[in-house]
């Protein structure tokens, strides 16, 4: 009964007709780069995938070279890091998973690649998560007094367990500036993200929109015509 379901979030992409808001794609990378990124790899997106969203050549080289990704000393062979390339993946933020668990109350801040995929109403869950940090409610300490929200721990009732590891990551408005101009709402940067991890989780889906119609349409005809070719042949059968 504490738990809820998240809200609603309109975006462009959702509906069979959808299609991605490029400015708010770019928005909302922005976001995760500037905020998300810092705990959260993308494993599954390169940095020239970010031609997609808009960013020519030179502007994805630089967004890769701000970022330091996994290499090896070309002198010794040895593990070290250097700047991103436009043709690597965007890398995880810790060196490993115990480096991941000390700095965050021993939870590993999950890849972000396919949250929109893996959790019930994607977009919308990372939306209402961002957006729907509270004070745990009286009423659930009354009922079970030892439900009280740990150290290091926040409440939250959309995420399942009701209490996270993950501080709010938004926190106050102004924390982006946009590119675009666009207000930095705590509400508008959640969005924006949450739109971006749509496109992270399927960036074909507009590709795959804009197939799935003429495919119905030349089944239906297919059916039309298959039809009338049996009425044809079939015509002097009574
Ligand atoms: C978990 C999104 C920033 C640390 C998560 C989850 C999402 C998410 C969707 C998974 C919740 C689930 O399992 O259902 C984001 C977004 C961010 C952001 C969109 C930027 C706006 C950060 C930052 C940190 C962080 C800056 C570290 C300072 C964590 C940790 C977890 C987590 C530790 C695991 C929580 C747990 O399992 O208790 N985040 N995050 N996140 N995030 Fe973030």
């Amino acid at each position: 009964e504490f738990h809820k379901h998240p809200k609603e979030l309109e975006l462009a992409s959702n509906g069979a007709f959808g299609k991605f808001d490029k400015a708010q794609l770019q928005r909302g990378f922005q976001v995760y780069k500037e905020v998300c990124s810092a705990c959260h790899s993308l494993r599954l997106v390169a940095f020239r995938d970010l031609k997609q969203l808009g960013y020519n050549d030179d502007e994805v080289k630089a967004i890769a070279a701000g970022f330091q990704v996994p290499g090896l000393d070309p002198a010794t062979g040895e593990a070290n890091t250097r700047p991103g390339l436009a043709t690597d993946y965007f890398p995880k933020p810790f060196a490993n998973d115990i480096a991941a668990r000390a700095a965050n109350n021993n939870a590993v801040p999950p890849d972000l690649s396919l949250m929109t995929k893996a959790r019930h109403d994607g977009a919308a869950y990372v939306y209402s998560l961002l957006t729907g940090y509270q004070n745990q409610p009286a009423e659930l300490l009354k009922k079970f007094p030892d439900s009280k929200t740990g150290p290091g721990l926040h409440y939250n009732p959309y995420f399942a367990n009701l209490n996270l590891a993950m501080a709010p990551p938004l926190t106050a408005e102004g924390q982006v500036t946009f590119g675009d101009g666009t207000k930095s709402t705590v509400s508008q940067m959640a969005k924006d993200v949450s739109a971006f991890l749509v496109w992270t989780a399927e960036p074909k889906l507009e590709k795959r929109h804009q197939t799935g119609w003429p495919v119905l349409l030349f089944l239906l005809f297919a059916t039309v015509l298959g039809n009338l070719a049996y009425r044809n042949v079939w015509r002097n059968e009574k």
